[in-house]
């Protein structure tokens, strides 16, 4: 079966701790991070508040909620530091021709 991708970005666009927020049809806010190398996508919400996680802060391949400090791991996100609890949703991520791609059903499952 052929997985339909949706491209959130180029790879260039995308900086080593400096996620960027990315706004695809059909999706909740995503945020694209650039991690050792290797690119993840995630939820850009914070499960704590109204907070967008991008204008946190990115390290040690957590993001940091800008809001209550909480904090989650980009690559799962699992919910690292309290006050958060519940895991941000995190996409499986293809690179294709230099674009940044998430499959498009990945907002289902
Ligand atoms: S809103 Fe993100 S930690 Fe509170």
């Amino acid at each position: 079966m052929m997985i339909e991708l949706i491209t959130l970005c180029k790879t260039d666009d995308v900086e080593e701790e400096k996620p960027i927020a990315v706004n695809p049809d059909g999706f909740p806010a995503l945020a694209v991070y650039l991690h050792e190398g290797d690119y993840y996508v995630t939820d850009n919400l914070c499960t704590h508040g109204m907070a967008l996680l991008t204008e946190g802060y990115q390290e040690d391949g957590e993001i940091e909620c800008p809001f209550h400090g909480g904090a989650f791991d980009i690559k799962t996100g699992e919910a690292t530091s309290f006050p958060c609890q519940i895991p941000i949703k995190s996409y499986p991520v293809t690179v294709e021709d230099g674009n940044v791609c998430i499959p498009v059903d990945s907002k289902d499952s």
